[in-house]
């Protein structure tokens, strides 16, 4: 095989890689694109992204509730777990409600007061992030059902409630 043959083939080697990739990098995008006919809109990855994190911040606040109303044990290492996980997920949810997310979104029950009174609603995720930063450090001093902690997981509960009433369709 001549040397000319071998570096034509080498250039039409690379340019295939190069057109896949090219094509990849296409597809990825268009998956983040908010108009793409393929992959879901920015809306509505907002919408599942949001539902998730609260349904699991439900699932995780849940114990406490009990615990507080002594329908359930305490337990130092789950109650730890639990609190440590709440925190964290309550810092996810804030990116999740762009501005158009509650446009054309059925599944969604946030209400379109939260774009318009935007800045309360930011204050009250604030205040959640505290509350629930407070909430581990609480449950780790107190290392049981005490009244600081009834205390803390009513504060807590209240955060819920207070933002549901208001910014949440029932
Ligand atoms: C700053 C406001 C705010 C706070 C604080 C808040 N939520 Fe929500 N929550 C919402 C909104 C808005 C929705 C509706 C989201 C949607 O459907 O797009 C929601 C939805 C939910 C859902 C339903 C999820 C689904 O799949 O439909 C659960 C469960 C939930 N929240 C639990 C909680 C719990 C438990 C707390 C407190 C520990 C809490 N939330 C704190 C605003 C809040």
């Amino acid at each position: 095989m001549s040397q000319d043959v071998v570096s034509a083939r080498r250039v039409i080697a690379i340019a295939a890689a190069m057109a896949l990739s090219a094509v990849i990098i296409a597809a990825a995008r268009a998956q983040n694109a908010p108009t793409a006919a393929a992959g879901p809109t920015l809306a509505k990855l907002a919408v599942e992204n949001r539902k998730a994190t609260y349904t699991l911040i439900g699932n995780y606040f849940r114990y406490f509730g009990a615990v507080a109303k002594g329908a359930a044990a305490y337990d130092e290492a789950e109650a730890a777990r639990r609190a440590t996980r709440i925190a964290f997920l309550s810092e996810l949810v804030d990116e999740n409600f762009p501005d158009g997310s509650n446009v054309g979104e059925p599944d969604s029950k946030a209400k379109a007061d939260i774009w318009s009174n935007r800045a309360d609603f930011d204050k009250r995720l604030k205040e959640f992030h505290a509350h629930a930063a407070a909430f581990v450090e609480t449950n780790a001093r107190e290392k049981g059902a005490t009244e600081a902690f009834k205390a803390a997981v009513a504060a807590l509960g209240q955060d819920c409630k207070g933002c549901h009433d208001t910014y949440k369709i029932k």
